[in-house]
């Protein structure tokens, strides 16, 4: 039986910040018990929405004290990969629908010095990563259709099952990372699940006190040995 750990990530997605207080919004993170930062680029092409570039990334790398995650929706990711680099990005993903050769695409984000990860729709089955897998640092399993933050969470609990399976049956190290409606009510069981990375938006900065809620968040994905 998979043996659960206690070292889950929680990565706050700055998309649902206060952008006017943006510097504020990252002191805050880098005082919390958050592990990442979760940054969502959306190119308009890739999906309906438009977020963010590497002005607002340069702007907060030298505030930040906690690792960048930056998560690409976005076509051609290729063009892009170096510039990420270089603005300090460790975690990048890049989305499985958008790249045609995707295997370069991974080598590419580990020859400039990032963890690489591949994301995939909710309509996209995980059985499609299993010839990348051995390349993979993480997995970003979407539990919303990409493009907006505040969505309803889509039941992603078997699949987050499957791709556990797989990735321990093969001793892979890769780890799993789930993006969409995440919060107090299902973080617990997707932990049990075997995901590792939590990304939430709405659930942190819309709360009361985002400082409490990551930590509660972090509390409730914190697993016991078996
Ligand atoms: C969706 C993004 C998510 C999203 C998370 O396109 O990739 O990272 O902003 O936000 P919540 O937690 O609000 O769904
Ligand atoms: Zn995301």
């Amino acid at each position: 039986m998979w043996l659960q750990n206690d070292n889950d990530m929680i990565a706050p997605s700055l998309l649902s910040a206060d952008f006017s207080n943006l510097a504020k919004e990252v002191e805050m993170l880098n005082g919390s018990s958050c592990d990442l930062i979760h940054l969502d680029i959306m190119d308009g092409v890739f999906v309906p929405n438009i977020s963010f570039g590497f002005p607002v990334i340069k702007s907060i790398k030298d505030k930040v004290c906690k690792p960048l995650d930056a998560h690409l929706m976005i076509v051609d990711p290729d063009k892009y990969v170096k510039n990420f680099a270089d603005v300090g990005v460790e975690y990048l993903s890049v989305h499985y629908e958008a790249c045609t050769h995707l295997n370069r695409t991974v080598q590419n984000i580990h020859a400039c010095g990032m963890k690489a990860g591949v994301a995939i729709n909710p309509a996209t089955p995980v059985s499609v990563l299993e010839d990348i897998l051995p390349e993979c640092d993480f997995v970003v399993i979407m539990s919303v259709n990409p493009g907006f933050a505040a969505q309803k969470y889509i039941d992603s609990i078997d699949k987050v099952r499957k791709l556990r399976k797989i990735i321990d049956s093969k001793g892979y190290n890769c780890l799993i990372e789930i993006d969409g409606g995440i919060n107090r009510n299902n973080v617990e069981e997707l932990s049990k699940a075997g995901v590792d990375i939590f990304v939430a938006g709405n659930a942190v900065f819309s709360s009361e006190n985002p400082l409490q809620e990551i930590e509660y968040l972090k509390s409730k994905c914190s697993r016991q040995p078996l």
